[in-house]
């Protein structure tokens, strides 16, 4: 017998503002066809300010929670993935906590860019492997408006603000590529490859609160390599081929990437669940947004295989393998 992380629940939660492409090109040197041929982009929400990362983080929570049947109380640890927090400190998990009402546990967030989720994921399901916690949250919380610049079309034109949720639970598992909850994490970094996509400030810096600089390129050539590897390592490690999974649910930074990856594992169309068209990159929200949105739409089914995958600023890279 093993313990399993199993997602009970999950949720999300976007801004009521969209902003299209249309509108984009009334500031910016670019086009709605530009846009939607090299990223499959259509339009993002974009919060207003009361749209905190944890005002969006406690409303996904609440949502997951909800979908669960699951309420606070049933809540031992809170892990927030974001690179956009509200603050140095606290932690934006333990605001999450404090606007839940939650008066038991503990909180914290981690920082792995668009990597957030996946990286949350592993460390929640370690925790609650171990014992340190018998059920978790895990949130990506993103506001990637306040990091952009918004006079750079190469940039401003990818990212949007969000948030999704999943409420995990201990459960009892065999030990075998059938069992319910999280099969696997894998997770990787290249610290040397830091400068092909960064944020050039931070709060800790007063001379600089920073916007995010990208090469676009070098990140594109990177994440096809780094997102097979990873993806194979998934498989491996469960002793599962590709023709087994039936869901793949990856990081929404571009349709061309997620293509790429279909491709790789030879999935239908229809099974891989696509938001960036509607909410482009929202970073460490984008997984579990794509996630709530499948499962709430009676798509992904209790015992489905799902495949996640990431890479995002480090370069950070990761996938999960999780039966529903
Ligand atoms: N509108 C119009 N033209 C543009 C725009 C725009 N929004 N942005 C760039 N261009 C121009 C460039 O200036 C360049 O013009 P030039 O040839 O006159 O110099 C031309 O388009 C080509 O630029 P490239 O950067 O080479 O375009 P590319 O085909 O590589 O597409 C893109 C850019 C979409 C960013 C691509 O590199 C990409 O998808 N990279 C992956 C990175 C990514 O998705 N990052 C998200 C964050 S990381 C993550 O989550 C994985």
């Amino acid at each position: 017998m093993v313990i399993r992380s199993q997602i009970i629940g999950a949720g999300g939660y976007l801004p009521a503002r969209v902003v299209t492409n249309d509108e984009l090109a009334k500031q910016l040197d670019t086009s709605d066809a530009w846009i939607q041929e090299r990223t499959g982009i259509r339009q993002r929400h974009i919060a207003a300010p009361e749209e905190t990362a944890a005002f969006m983080g406690a409303a996904a929570a609440r949502s997951a929670l909800r979908e669960a049947g699951a309420g606070v109380d049933d809540v031992d640890a809170i892990v927030l993935a974001t690179t956009t927090p509200d603050q140095a400190f606290p932690a934006t998990a333990v605001r999450v906590q404090a606007l839940l009402g939650m008066k038991r546990g503990f909180a914290f967030d981690v920082s792995a860019a668009c990597s957030g989720f996946i990286y949350a994921l592993a460390v929640a399901d370690a925790m609650l492997r171990a014992g340190t916690a018998r059920s978790a949250l895990v949130i990506g919380s993103e506001v990637y408006s306040r990091i952009l610049d918004w006079s750079d079309r190469s940039t401003a034109v990818l990212f949007g603000d969000g948030a999704g949720a999943v409420y995990l639970r201990a459960g009892k598992g065999e030990g075998l590529g059938t069992d319910r909850g999280v099969l696997s994490t894998h997770l990787h970094s290249q610290g040397e490859l830091g400068d092909i996509l960064y944020v050039d400030g931070a709060v800790g810096r007063r001379d600089r609160p920073g916007t995010l600089v990208m090469n676009g390129r070098e990140v594109f050539r990177h994440a096809v390599v780094r997102l097979a590897e990873a993806v194979d390592e998934a498989l491996l490690a469960n002793g599962l081929d590709r023709g087994q999974v039936d869901w793949l649910v990856p990081h929404q930074a571009n349709m061309r990437i997620i293509e790429a990856m279909r491709r790789k594992i030879a999935l239908r169309p229809e099974q891989v669940v696509v938001t960036v068209d509607r909410h482009a990159n929202t970073s460490a929200a984008s997984i579990p947004l794509a996630l709530a949105e499948a499962v709430g739409d009676g798509r992904i089914r209790s015992g489905d295989l799902v495949l996640m995958e990431a890479l995002g600023g480090g370069l950070t890279w990761g996938s999960a393998l999780v039966r529903l």
